[in-house]
């Protein structure tokens, strides 16, 4: 489905970032009526998602924001916690250290995959699948469980610009039932991937994911890696610009899980999704695309906010490649 839009793009006639509103909305109006895809439902409460809800944000490195849709409507924020917990512990512990206590390439497997950990002598491989997304909670510095979560916390808001609060029921819900990641956590102890308590460090890495967010936080948050680690809204150096450098280098291999690959070669952005249906997509130096709508594929990423994220990419010119 190949679009006058489209057509301009590749013909390289870019209609440019002015036109970033009606595009944002064009992309909106293509893909609000797909009904591929399913609601997430491991985590009981994340059925009762309404798959109708489709919400765009476009934040630039300057400041400036478009939405269209259900731009503010709240949700968890799930896997996409894992990358900017990630940026959060490079910066503390450093580029080397993060490389090999959790590692930096793609399993090609599930993101909750037990086999992948066997597979590598036990190590994660990578910050964006649930073991590695785990070690490295596991890895953030400082005290009492509730003094780290806070770190956690706070690290995540100064990302979105606002002080995030969690949704308990989502919390509740994923507490009772992630006897997987539990699993996970166990194993990496034993392969001495882990230092703390496993259930401590498993409690932290669902708060972390149960942070509630908007498609306009998202893009805020990955804006602020687009930017070299300073949120364009608050004006805040949240990390360095070398540890958003290489988050960003992280996403694009591993941040769509096993359909990293296809991503990149269709989209051409790094990006993270998680399984409430949100996708931040960062190009660096310009700004990032935040999407949000429940319905996933299979390997767990958002149908609407995928189609959006390539829509985009070829109608703005944001290919990195
Ligand atoms: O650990 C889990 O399974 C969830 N808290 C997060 C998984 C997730 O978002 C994977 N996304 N595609």
């Amino acid at each position: 489905d190949v679009s006058e839009v489209e057509q301009r793009a590749s013909t390289g006639a870019l209609p440019g970032w002015s036109q970033v509103d009606e595009l944002l909305h064009e992309a909106h109006r293509r893909y609000a009526g797909l009904d591929e895809g399913t609601v997430a439902d491991y985590i009981p409460v994340l059925a009762e998602a309404d798959p109708s809800l489709f919400g765009l944000s476009l934040v630039e490195t300057d400041g400036g924001a478009h939405h269209a849709g259900d731009a503010q409507t709240a949700f968890s924020i799930q896997s996409i916690s894992k990358a900017f917990v990630f940026a959060l512990v490079c910066d503390e512990i450093g580029h080397e250290l993060v490389h090999e206590r959790v590692g930096v390439n793609n399993t090609g497997l599930p993101f909750n995959s037990v086999i992948a950990l066997e597979l590598n002598d036990g190590s994660p491989m990578n910050p964006m699948v649930n073991a590695g997304a785990i070690a490295t909670t596991g890895l953030v510095a400082g005290g009492s469980l509730e003094e780290r979560w806070e770190r956690i916390r706070s690290g995540l808001s100064r990302f979105a610009g606002r002080e995030l609060a969690l949704d308990h029921e989502v919390l509740r819900s994923e507490s009772e039932t992630n006897h997987r990641n539990q699993a996970i956590a166990r194993l990496l102890q034993s392969y001495g991937r882990l230092d703390d308590d496993p259930a401590d460090v498993v409690d932290l890495y669902t708060r972390q994911c149960s942070l509630a967010v908007t498609a306009e936080d998202l893009a805020v948050m990955g804006a602020t890696l687009a930017d070299g680690g300073v949120n364009p809204i608050t004006g805040d150096q949240v990390v360095s610009a070398e540890v958003s450098r290489d988050t960003l280098a992280v996403l694009a291999s591993c941040g769509m899980y096993e359909r990293s690959g296809e991503w990149l070669y269709e989209i051409g952005l790094p990006a993270k999704s998680g399984v409430t249906g949100g996708i931040v997509a960062i190009v660096p130096g310009k700004g990032a695309i935040g999407a949000y709508a429940p319905r996933l594929d299979p390997a767990g990423n958002s149908v609407r906010g995928q189609r959006a994220c390539a829509f985009l990419s070829r109608a703005l010119g944001l290919n990195l490649f």
